[in-house]
C-alpha cells in the first residue's frame, strides 16, 4: 500500500528480549534507518512473539522500554517514523486468527526456526511457537507493508507471509499487498565471535561471542580481539574455509558502509590477524560509542519513551482498525 503522501510502507519489528547486538543493528536497524526519509516507516516491538519462549515478566516489561531507547539511539527518530508496541494495538492477534484458519499446519511444522527452537524446549514446546509465523504474517499484512527489512534468519517467515497473503487474496478477492523482503547485501548474517558457524545471538551462553550496542569501548575491544579466527594469516573473504575472518570482514564492511570487496581491498595488505582485529574494533567502537551516548541520555526518561509509544500506538491503531474492518467484511463477519 502506498500512503496518501505516495510513499511506500516499510515495516519491521524486533523482539524486546534484551540488549540489541551488532547483528540486529547491522542486519536490520541500519537498513531501515537509511529509509526513514523516503518511506512511510513503521517499527514495532514484538512483545507477543517474545512470550513464545519461557520468559520472566518483570524482565520483559523492563526490556521493552529499554529497547525503545536503544532503537531511538540507533537512529530511529520518532519524528520521522512510528514506533509502537505490538500488544498495545488491537488487530495483530485478531488478524492472526483469520490467517491461521487459511494456513495448513504442515507449513508451520516445516519452519526451520520452529524446529530449532522446539528442539531447545523439548516436550513442553507451546503452540504459540508453532503459530509464530502466522502472527508475523499478521504484523506485516495488517499495515499492508510493501517492504520488510529483515536479517537472513527471517527470510522463511517472509516467504510464508507472502503465501498466506496470496491464499487470502485468491480466496476472498484482492486485499493484501504481497510484501517483499529487504535483506541488506552486507550484514544480513553476523556470526558469533566465538563460533563463526553460528549466528550472533543474545541467548548465546558465551557472552564473549556477542557485541552489544551498550558495551563499553574496552569490552568491545576485548571481545573483538578475542574473536576466533582461522588457520593461516591471509586476509581474504571465504565464508566456507575462513568463516572467522570472513565474519570480521563482514562486520567491518557493514559498520563502515562499504562493500565486502572494498573492505578486503582496503585491509588485505595487513600481514596478520591482530592488526585486522584492531581495525575492526576501532570501527565498531567509533560507531557504537555515539549510539551508546545517545542511549544513556534517554534510557531513564520513562515519560519520553512512553510518549513515543503512545504516539505510535494511536497511528498504528487507526491503520489496524481500517484493515480489520475490511478483512472481517470479506470473510463474512458482521463487523461492528
Ligand atoms: P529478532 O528480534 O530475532 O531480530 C530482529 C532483527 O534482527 C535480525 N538479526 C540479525 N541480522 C544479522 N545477523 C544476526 N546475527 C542477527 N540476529 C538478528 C533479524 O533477522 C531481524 O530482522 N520474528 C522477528 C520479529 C518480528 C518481525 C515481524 C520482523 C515479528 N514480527 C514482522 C519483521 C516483520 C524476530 O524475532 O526478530
Amino acid at each position: 500500500m502506498t500512503t496518501m503522501e505516495g510513499r511506500k510502507v516499510i515495516l519491521t519489528g524486533m523482539q524486546p528480549t534484551g540488549k540489541l547486538h551488532i547483528g540486529g543493528l547491522l542486519g536490520a536497524v541500519n537498513n531501515w534507518q537509511r529509509m526513514l526519509k523516503n518511506y512511510d516507516c513503521l517499527f514495532f516491538l514484538a512483545d507477543q512473539h517474545a512470550i513464545t519462549m519461557p520468559h520472566v515478566p518483570a524482565e520483559l516489561r523492563k526490556n521493552t522500554l529499554d529497547c525503545v531507547a536503544q532503537y531511538i539511539a540507533c537512529g530511529l527518530d520518532p519524528r520521522e517514523c512510528k514506533i509502537f508496541l505490538q500488544s498495545q494495538v488491537i488487530g495483530h492477534t485478531e488478524l492472526m486468527w483469520v490467517l491461521g484458519c487459511l494456513t495448513p499446519i504442515g507449513h508451520l511444522e516445516r519452519m526451520t526456526q520452529f524446529k530449532d527452537k522446539s528442539k531447545k524446549v523439548g516436550e513442553s514446546v507451546c503452540s504459540g511457537l508453532l503459530f509464530y509465523p502466522v502472527l508475523m504474517a499478521a504484523d506485516i499484512l495488517l499495515y499492508n507493508a510493501d517492504l520488510v527489512p529483515i536479517g537472513d534468519d527471517q527470510r522463511q517467515h517472509l516467504e510464508i507471509t507472502r503465501d498466506i497473503a496470496q491464499r487470502f487474496n485468491g480466496t476472498f478477492s484482492e486485499t493484501f499487498v504481497i510484501p517483499e523482503a529487504y535483506v541488506g547485501k552486507v550484514g544480513a548474517r553476523i556470526m558469533s565471535l566465538q563460533n563463526p558457524l553460528a549466528k550472533m545471538s543474545k541467548s548465546d551462553a558465551n557472552q564473549n561471542s556477542v557485541v552489544y550496542i551498550t558495551d563499553a569501548d574496552d569490552v568491545i575491544r576485548r571481545k573483538i580481539m578475542g574473536a576466533v579466527t582461522d588457520s593461516g594469516g591471509e586476509i581474504i573473504f571465504d565464508s566456507v574455509n575462513k568463516p572467522g575472518i570472513s565474519n570480521l570482514l563482514n562486520i567491518y564492511a557493514a559498520i563502515t558502509e562499504k562493500t565486502v570487496d572494498d573492505a578486503v581491498a582496503e585491509l588485505c595488505h595487513l600481514t596478520s590477524y591482530a592488526p585486522l582485529k584492531r581495525t575492526v574494533a576501532d570501527a565498531v567502537i567509533a560507531k557504537i560509542s555515539t549510539i551508546r551516548e545517545k542511549y544513556l541520555e534517554i534510557a531513564d526518561d520513562r515519560e519520553y519513551l512512553l510518549s513515543v509509544l503512545e504516539a505510535g500506538r494511536i497511528e498504528a491503531q487507526k491503520r489496524a482498525n481500517r484493515m480489520i474492518a475490511k478483512v472481517y467484511r470479506k470473510i463474512g463477519f458482521l463487523g461492528n
